[in-house]
């Protein structure tokens, strides 16, 4: 078992019943395209009757932007693996609370650029705080507002970034190590979860990959 103790996320009800609306998330490594098809899969939504609002993490709120900017800025150095932990999980619990949840319950359409993946990716696998804690630190900011399906974007076998950029944040410039077991935690991750996520290639670029997107949500919406 590697998510939690025993079956937790399992155990959680694939979709809320109580919620109307779906709820999409985008996950993936830096530059991997995410930004761009979570804005492509909004305006498609959108073009099909779909009411939807398209969030971020970290951010999406006032307070998340906050907490977003001290995450990434450089001159915070490092952050204690379990700190930034919580700090990740204070900005969703206030994005679940103050957006995702009532936007569910009033049957809109949520798509998040990165959401709990990306804790267990990140400050999971990449630092090493156990997969338990995380979930545990997660669990009440989520309150059972998991996606009914999230899309892994990357390039290539070890979702390889399409660009190699200058690192533009704190978390950008962490060696090489660290990002590399970020890559295989997210490997795990959807092989862990093969009905919730779906990884998607970006390497024939953006229009075949938005359709490829389209696909797999039209399945789960019955359009
Ligand atoms: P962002 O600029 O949004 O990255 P990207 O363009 O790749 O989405 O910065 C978000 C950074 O925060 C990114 O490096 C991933 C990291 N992150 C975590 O480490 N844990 C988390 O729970 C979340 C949501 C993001």
């Amino acid at each position: 078992m590697e998510v939690g103790p025993k079956g937790v996320i399992e155990a959680y009800p694939h979709r809320n019943k109580e919620s109307r609306g779906f709820f999409i998330s985008f996950e993936g490594t830096e530059s991997s395209g995410k930004t761009t098809q979570a804005k492509q899969l909004r305006d498609w939504l959108e073009s099909q009757g779909f009411s939807v609002i398209l969030t971020r993490e970290p951010g999406g709120t006032p307070l998340g932007e906050e907490i977003r900017s001290f995450l990434l800025d450089h001159s915070n150095g490092e952050i204690c693996p379990l700190t930034e932990a919580y700090l990740f999980a204070a900005a969703r619990a206030q994005l679940v609370m103050t957006i995702i949840r009532p936007a569910l319950e009033a049957g809109t359409t949520v798509i998040c650029d990165r959401y709990i993946d990306s804790s267990l990716a990140y400050q999971g696998y990449g630092l090493g705080v156990s997969l338990a804690t995380i979930w545990k630190v997660n669990e009440p900011a989520i309150d059972l507002a998991m996606p009914d399906l999230t899309f892994l974007l990357g390039s290539g076998a070890l979702l390889q970034s399409a660009m190699k950029k200058e690192p533009e944040d704190r978390i950008e410039a962490r060696d090489s190590g660290f990002h590399q077991r970020v890559r295989a935690g997210y490997v795990r991750l959807m092989k862990r979860f093969p009905q919730r996520i779906v990884w998607v290639d970006t390497r024939r670029g953006v229009a075949p990959t938005a359709c490829d997107i389209q696909r797999k949500v039209a399945g789960l919406i019955n359009l």
